[in-house]
């Protein structure tokens, strides 16, 4: 199980992926925030600290997150920006377009990290994909990929695909680093099967939903660790999300509670408060990819 420790925990902690580059451990998510309130709400974020942006194109916000980006006086290379190729792109084309796309609409000069949205478009399709990122960064264009809501069987078939690219690409590299993989991780929904499979391969876990979407509040654990430490149960979720060793991805366009999933830097849970918080439910609240055959094509 990864676990970190609290000295090593500050709104600037960052963790290495396999890329080579960092990540900020505190990520901040935007989706079903508005386009047109993205680069507020965003700029709210870079002002309280949080240096991790979580896009998607999907999300149809991605410019109004750049520009908040653009506009700072922060420096780009100090902001980490992620987007993402939809389900419908899942492909070596739709891949390849969606960089160039998420490149034209930010203005960015490259993105942080990429990822495959869902293990969708059967297995030629995720292999063309994956080719895809594999070339952006070669190009420039992209720093880090990864893939989101892949299970275990989809993360093996990666593997395959990877070993064949280097093969039909001349060699040791050529088949891309998974850096990241992104799911929904909270207490009810601890996913201990694919946090192993990253850990043995060093790949950085993303947690979204970190806040169970809200509807957890009030469970009996949980209440009782925030009156504890004098915290909000938002505020005990991202801890234990951080103490995991996880990137959680709390968001919030409300500027108290952006402030406040941030200030979670000043308690820790002991490990046996992290243990007693997370269950053996399996309770996804929100979609949940990982399940869907190898040979899904949607
Ligand atoms: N890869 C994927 O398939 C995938 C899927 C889902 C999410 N994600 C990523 O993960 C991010 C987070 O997940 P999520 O948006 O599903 O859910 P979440 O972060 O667990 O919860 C967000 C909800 O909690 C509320 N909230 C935030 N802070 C709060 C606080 N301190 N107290 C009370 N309520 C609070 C928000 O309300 P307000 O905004 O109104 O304040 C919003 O309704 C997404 O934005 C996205 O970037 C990725």
């Amino acid at each position: 199980m990864l676990r970190r420790k609290m000295a090593a925990l500050t709104l600037e902690t960052k963790l290495k992926m396999p890329s080579g580059y960092e990540i900020p451990q505190l990520g901040f998510g935007v989706w079903q925030t508005p386009a047109r309130d993205a680069q507020d709400v965003v700029t709210t974020a870079l002002a309280t600290g949080y240096r991790h942006i979580d896009s998607a194109a999907a999300y149809r916000n991605e410019s109004g997150c750049a520009a908040s980006i653009l506009s700072s006086s922060l420096p780009r290379s100090s902001i980490f920006f992620t987007s993402k190729v939809p389900t419908t792109g899942i492909s070596y084309n739709g891949a390849k377009a969606q960089v160039a796309k998420t490149l034209s609409v930010t203005g960015l000069d490259y993105i942080d990290l990429m990822l495959l949205h869902a293990p969708y478009g059967g297995s030629a399709g995720r292999k063309g994909a994956w080719k895809a990122l594999v070339e952006a960064v070669e190009e420039g264009k992209v720093r880090s990929i990864g893939v989101s809501n892949y299970g275990v069987h989809h993360l093996d078939e990666l593997e395959t695909h990877i070993k064949e690219l280097e093969e039909e690409r001349g060699g040791k590299g050529m088949g891309g680093v998974l850096s990241v993989g992104q799911w929904e991780i909270h207490p009810w929904c601890a996913r201990r099967d694919i946090i192993e499979w990253c850990a043995k391969r060093g790949v950085v876990v993303e947690a979204y939903s970190p806040l169970v979407r809200g509807e957890r509040w009030g469970e009996k654990v949980l209440k009782g660790l925030a009156a504890k430490y004098g915290k909000s149960e938002a505020q005990v979720l991202v801890r234990w999300s951080l103490q995991r060793g996880l990137v959680p991805l709390p968001k919030s366009v409300t500027p108290g509670r952006i402030k406040e999933n941030s200030e979670v830097f000043d308690f820790e849970l002991t490990e046996g408060e992290m243990d007693e918080l997370e269950t053996e439910e399996y309770d996804p609240v929100c979609w949940d990819p990982t399940t869907s055959p190898l040979d899904n094509r949607r």
